[in-house]
């Protein structure tokens, strides 16, 4: 028998981490914590008090205010600010843009990771981001490395745009997703990269359940979950 697991994905924008991640969690009974949700609602909320999110001091200036509450409803990660379910509204190229600003200060992860954690404590979870391999969870069982070619990612940024109904232009997409990967990549706390102990999958050229496939197969052979 085994305890809690954990299973941490990590990878670029548009990598397939949370597509993927929810049909693992709910195939093999796991919470799904979408870490990235976080980052954005503190964008989210300073972008609505006219803050600079590039800012340290303006962003730093808000942070104790800012009142979060995650929800698990039916399985789902829903994401609270003052009470006001905020889970769509902060799926814009802006607020994406705005998270990866905030994710560069230090006191911002520092109050995210505890946040992170503290979720994980006395549960098996599946919790996707940029830093949960590396930093959030060490110890995970279970770590994964999704990459995809830059192309392919802005094709699949696009297509989520699409389905809210966005306004959105391929080029611009495309080059947002290179800026925000080399802004996480080389931020000074906690930066993008593979887990030594991680496993890389590219998921260019491979469907979702292609991706699950082999992830599963990851866990089974790392865990006792089938
Ligand atoms: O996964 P996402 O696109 O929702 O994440 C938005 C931004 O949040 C990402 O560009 C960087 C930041 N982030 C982070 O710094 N650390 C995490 N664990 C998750 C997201």
């Amino acid at each position: 028998m085994m305890g809690n697991i954990a299973v941490a994905i990590d990878g670029p924008a548009g990598s397939g981490k949370s597509t993927v991640a929810k049909i693992i969690a709910k195939d093999l009974n796991l919470i799904y914590i979408d870490t990235g949700a976080m980052y954005r609602s503190v964008a989210l909320y300073c972008i609505r008090k006219g803050a600079d999110t590039e800012k340290e001091e303006e962003v730093i200036k808000y942070l104790p205010e800012i009142n979060l509450d995650i929800v698990l409803e039916k399985g789902i990660q829903k994401i609270f600010i003052d009470g006001e379910d905020i889970t769509e509204k902060i799926r814009t190229q802006e607020v994406g843009k705005g998270a990866s600003d905030v994710g560069a200060i230090e006191k911002v992860r520092e109050k995210m990771v505890q946040l992170q954690r503290k979720l994980s404590e006395g549960a098996s979870v599946i919790m996707d981001g940029r830093d949960i391999g590396t930093n959030v969870l060490p110890d995970a069982q279970v770590k994964i490395y999704l990459n995809a070619g830059v192309e392919e990612r802005a094709k699949r940024r696009c297509g989520e745009l699409e389905d809210i109904g966005a306004e959105y232009d391929f080029e611009s997409v495309k080059k947002q997703i290179e800026e925000r990967d080399y802004n996480d990549m080389h931020r000074k706390f906690n930066p993008l990269m593979k887990a030594d102990d991680a496993v890389e999958i590219d998921t260019t050229s491979l469907t979702i359940d292609e991706v699950c496939s082999k992830i599963k197969e990851i866990i089974k052979e790392k865990t006792d979950l089938r």
